[in-house]
């Protein structure tokens, strides 16, 4: 089943419009390319892998993002295919670290984990936010997570702080972009059913000693409790992001939104 045939898509809503969503071949980013993509819009991704067999988009970046010289590339690819850009979604994210807690999270690993979820996106930005400002608009969305609120201490430690910083960041860019007609927000998905959060699991059993299903139930219990039952799909929250980088939206900014099912417990 597409994304297209799952909600109903204005085919046209974003046809002329540049866009780039970093981390775009796997789980909620590549949902965001093929949700923006089927609305008309020109998008291009970006990954460190080659580009699946199975996925076509015509405009993709291989680069790792969590690197200066990897955005840099990013940047000037972007400027000379897509010719400037109107949309950008810093899906890229996640983490690698093993369980443990904070004991077990190295230097190298607190690096790598900020690099990914927080300096990817603050040197797009400064790369590309420029071009916003002299066409006067723009729409950025930074997708961060809800442990920047409910941070898990077993294994993402360091991923809940970048992620804590990269909403910060995004609060106060937003102060800075808003007069200057670029709309900046945040969403916070929750657990996402992706091939990462089936990874985190298995890492999770494997330091533990145990299956997959204490580990996943691990999880849902050091979340609380996922009220709705279940984690969201990836095409859930690229409906989100579709919505909030869309005209439809055009009031909102220097906003978070929280797609986790109701996982957390508090207003
Ligand atoms: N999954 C969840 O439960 C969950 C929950 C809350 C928030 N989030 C957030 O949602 C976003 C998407 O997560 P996801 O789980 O859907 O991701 P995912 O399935 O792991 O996909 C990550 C994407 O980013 C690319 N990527 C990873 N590291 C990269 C790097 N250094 N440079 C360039 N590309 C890179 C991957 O391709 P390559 O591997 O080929 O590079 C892939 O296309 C992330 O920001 C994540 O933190 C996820």
């Amino acid at each position: 089943m597409t994304i297209a045939q799952k909600f109903t898509v204005d085919d046209r809503e974003f046809a002329g419009k540049r866009i780039l969503v970093t981390g775009g071949t796997k789980g909620a980013g590549e949902a965001i390319v093929a949700r923006l993509s089927a609305a008309g819009a020109a998008v291009l991704t970006t990954a460190r892998s080659a580009l699946p067999d199975a996925l076509s988009p015509k405009l993709f970046v291989q680069a790792d993002v969590s690197t200066l010289a990897g955005t840099e590339t990013v940047a000037a690819e972007v400027m000379e295919r897509l010719g400037g850009v109107d949309i950008i979604v810093h899906s890229v994210g996640g983490s690698k670290s093993p369980g443990g807690g904070f004991a077990g999270l190295t230097d190298q690993l607190w690096q790598d984990e900020l690099s990914l979820n927080l300096l990817a996106a603050v040197r797009l930005d400064r790369l590309l936010v420029p071009h916003m400002i002299e066409q006067g608009s723009g729409a950025i969305v930074h997708i961060s997570s809800i442990q920047r609120r409910l941070p898990l201490h077993e294994s993402t430690i360091a991923y809940a702080a970048a992620k804590a910083a990269l909403s910060t960041y995004s609060k106060a860019l937003s102060k800075d972009l808003g007069p200057k007609g670029i709309r900046v927000n945040t969403v916070a998905p929750g657990w996402i059913h992706t091939s990462a959060s089936e990874a985190m699991v298995k890492r999770l059993a494997a330091h533990s000693g145990s299956d997959e299903e204490t580990a996943r139930q691990g999880i849902m219990d050091a979340l609380g409790g996922i009220p709705i039952g279940r984690p969201a799909w990836p095409h859930e929250v690229a409906e989100l992001v579709a919505f909030l980088v869309s005209d439809r939206a055009s009031a909102i900014h220097g906003a978070e939104y929280v797609i986790d099912g109701g996982t957390i417990p508090i207003v």
